[in-house]
Formats: C-alpha cells, structure tokens, sequence
C-alpha cells in the first residue's frame, strides 16, 4: 500500500467518525480567558507576542484538543506552562467554543509563494508521499471540525512555519497517528515556507 493510500484512508476514517467532544459554552467561556489575552488578545488574533497562534474562528474539536495536549504536556508550550492545570475539561471546551465563535483571522500571501505553496496545498507531492493538504484542511483553508482538522486560513505565516517545522523535526508530535509529521518529513525548507505563505492568503468562502 503506498503512502497517499493510507493518508485518503486516514481521511475517510475521521471524517466519518466526528469525535467525541464535550459540549462546550461560549459565553462561558467569555469570563474564563482574562489570562489568555496578554499573549493571544482580546480577538484571539492580536498576536500580543510574537509566535503566538491566533484562536479567533478556530475549529472547536481542534482547539479542545491543543488545550489538553497543551495541559497534559502531550504539546510542550513553554509560554503556557502551567497556565491550563486549574481548569477542567469543561472549563476547556468553553474555552474552545468562546475563541470557536470569535472572527477568523485574515492574511495574504506573498506573490513569490503563490505557484509551489497552491501546488503542494492542493495537489501534494506524490514523488515524495505528500498529500494535497487540501484533502483534510479543505480548500479554502476551513479545515474540518468534525474531524479535528484545524483551520490554516489567516493564520500567521511564521506560526505556521514553526508547526511545520515542529512536525518535521518530532519536537510537536501530539497528531494522532503521526499523518502530520509524516505528511511533512520530506519537505524541504522552501516548500514548508511557501505553504505556510500560502496558507495565510486562503479565505472560508
Ligand atoms: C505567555 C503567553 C501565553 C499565554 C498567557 C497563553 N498562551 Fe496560548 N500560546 C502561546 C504561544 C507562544 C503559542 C504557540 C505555541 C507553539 O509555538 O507551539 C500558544 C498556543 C496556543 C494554542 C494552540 C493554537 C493552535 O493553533 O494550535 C491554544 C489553543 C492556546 N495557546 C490557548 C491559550 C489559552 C486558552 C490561554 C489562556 C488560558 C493561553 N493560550 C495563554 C502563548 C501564550
Ligand atoms: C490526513 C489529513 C491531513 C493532511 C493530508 C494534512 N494535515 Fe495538517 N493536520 C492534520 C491534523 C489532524 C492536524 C492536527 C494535529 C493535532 O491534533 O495536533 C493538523 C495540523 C496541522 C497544522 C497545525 C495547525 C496549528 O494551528 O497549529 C498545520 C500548520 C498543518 N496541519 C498544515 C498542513 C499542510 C501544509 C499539509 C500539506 C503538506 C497538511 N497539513 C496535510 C491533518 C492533515
């Protein structure tokens, strides 16, 4: 079996599986995040220091699922040590719904990056085994909640730069049957920075 095989098998098993989640409230989750702003601000997507991820119109699964990586240590976040150990799990899934139900972040991406980071993002590479990323992030960027997929749309290029990196490397390995940092092992550093470009331009229609 070849390795895109396996990724559309990856694909088809978690999408149609949603996972099982914690409801969480978002006006809850309002009065829970005083703390968080300092870095990430009020929207979500300030970015109040730099290499912070911006959270505003991030998929819900997602984000519960880097709060508790995050908080079990499964994610190192030096910046959040400790930050998450008082709250409970439905203290996070409010969390992820109040961020959830904030606007996406926009972006645009360089003119250089347009023709590999759209050709690797929609096609992938099959030379090297990637995967479009488009068959799990979705073409405009959207990701997929049901199935865990985050959003990439609007995203900070440099942030998503580092996550790449952090995949390629193994010092973030908290994906679910490794699909990410094996999507990515074979990336050169050019292709990982006209994606990451790349992506910041897309935008959910
Ligand atoms: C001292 C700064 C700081 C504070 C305070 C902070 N964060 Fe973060 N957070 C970061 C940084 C930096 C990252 C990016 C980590 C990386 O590079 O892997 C991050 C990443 C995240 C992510 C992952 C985003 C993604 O796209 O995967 C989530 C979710 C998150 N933070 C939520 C929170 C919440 C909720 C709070 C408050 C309870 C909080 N953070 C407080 C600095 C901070
Ligand atoms: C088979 C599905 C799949 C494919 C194909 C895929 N991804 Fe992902 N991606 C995921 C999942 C699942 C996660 C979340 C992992 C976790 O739980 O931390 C993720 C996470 C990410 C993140 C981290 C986002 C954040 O906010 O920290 C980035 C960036 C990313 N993917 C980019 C890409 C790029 C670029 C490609 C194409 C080269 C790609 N992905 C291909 C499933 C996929």
């Amino acid at each position: 079996m070849n390795r895109i095989f396996l990724v559309a098998m990856f694909v088809l098993a978690f999408s149609s599986t949603a996972q099982a989640q914690m409801a969480g409230n978002a006006i809850a989750g309002r009065s829970k995040v005083a703390a968080c702003g300092a870095c990430h601000g009020a929207s979500g997507n300030e970015m109040v220091i730099p290499g912070t991820a911006k959270l505003g119109g991030q998929n819900q699964n997602y984000l519960y699922k880097q709060l508790q990586d995050i908080k079990n240590g499964t994610r190192a976040v030096l910046l959040m040590t400790g930050q998450l150990n008082a709250l409970s799990d439905q203290d996070l899934a409010d969390i992820a719904a109040h961020y959830a139900s904030l606007e996406e972040p926009t972006g645009a991406a360089e003119e250089s990056a347009l023709d590999l980071g759209q050709t690797l993002y929609r096609a992938g590479n099959a030379n090297i085994g990637v995967a479009a990323c488009s068959a799990c992030h979705s073409p405009t960027g959207a990701g997929n909640n049901g199935a865990g997929y985050p959003a990439l749309r609007g995203q900070d290029p440099a942030y998503t730069e580092s996550q790449l990196r952090a995949f390629r490397d193994g010092t973030r390995n908290n994906d679910l049957a490794g699909v990410m940092q094996d999507n990515v092992a074979r990336l050169n550093d050019a292709e990982i920075q006209a994606l990451a470009s790349y992506v910041s331009g897309l935008r959910a229609e």
